[in-house]
């Protein structure tokens, strides 16, 4: 076992890897942004330099993209893809019915549209991510900078009367200044606490003007394998509701460069 990797990442390597047999050559992949989705753009880049994989990625957002080209993985936009096999990426939370929450690393707009444009998506998370409902992690929400301060307003009010816990809409910083997207908007996090009908809430959120779109990813992630620090991994699928569950693995293996 690796000495300098904690239980967590192992996890995440192992859930990644999981997901990378999923991964075809021929296929047309999104690829995810954030720490479990780093360790699937590495064992894809090794597959590819050691095992022949051909596949054409197509990434979430710049981060994902320097990785992958450090990787060796063929890279396009999706306009030149068009439509993808398989999108592979992180959640920020996700529950029994595989609704998500993402963006915590910011790209939750990329991530959708690249999701939505895909046959199959797949999330990768470690046990954290598992909850019975939706909302303790704050709702990402990509908005315009341009009358941001009347979104965050309309947001705040907009909430009083849905099923949720919580209002408040805290625009995310980095450092002094604003957090930038990819897209060069901004994102409120939204404190809900609980979110009691994600499918609602995602269509209301969307109806303010200033949003761009907002992080709840309902009816769009079909498999979810998480991986456990002892090594168990589970894989979740929506369309039939069945949980495989599979025995302790080296969840440390295959973690070698
Ligand atoms: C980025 C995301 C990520 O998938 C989500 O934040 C999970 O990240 P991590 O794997 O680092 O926990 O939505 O916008």
């Amino acid at each position: 076992m690796s000495d300098d990797i904690s239980p967590i990442e192992a996890a995440k390597s192992a859930a990644a890897l999981r997901a990378a047999g999923y991964v075809k050559s021929g296929m047309k992949v999104g690829l995810g942004t954030g720490s479990t989705a780093a360790w699937l753009v590495k064992h894809l880049g090794k597959m590819v330099r050691e095992d022949g994989l051909e596949i054409i990625g197509v990434p979430t957002s710049i981060r994902t993209a320097e990785q992958a080209r450090e990787e060796g993985i063929p890279i396009t936009t999706l306009d030149e893809a068009r439509w993808l096999d398989l999108t592979i990426d992180g959640a920020d939370e996700y529950d029994a019915d595989l609704a998500l929450i993402k963006g915590g690393g910011g790209a939750l707009l990329h991530e959708k549209v690249v999701a939505t444009a895909s046959d199959r998506m797949i999330v990768i998370a470690d046990e954290s991510k598992f909850v019975d409902r939706l909302g303790a992690f704050p709702l990402p929400v990509e908005v315009l900078g341009f009358g941001m301060g009347t979104t965050r307003m309309l947001l705040e009010e907009m909430l009083e009367g849905l099923d949720v816990t919580g209002t408040k809409a805290v625009p995310r910083m980095a450092g002094d200044d604003l957090f930038v997207t990819d897209e060069g908007n901004h994102i409120l996090d939204l404190h809900l606490g609980r979110i009691g009908n994600a499918r609602q809430l995602s269509l209301v959120l969307n109806q303010v003007p200033g949003v761009v779109e907002n992080g709840l990813f309902v009816d769009i992630c079909d498999i979810c394998i998480t991986a456990f620090s002892d090594g168990r991994v589970e894989l979740r699928d929506a369309h039939n509701g069945k949980v495989e569950k599979s025995e302790p693995e080296n969840a440390f293996a295959d973690l070698s460069d």
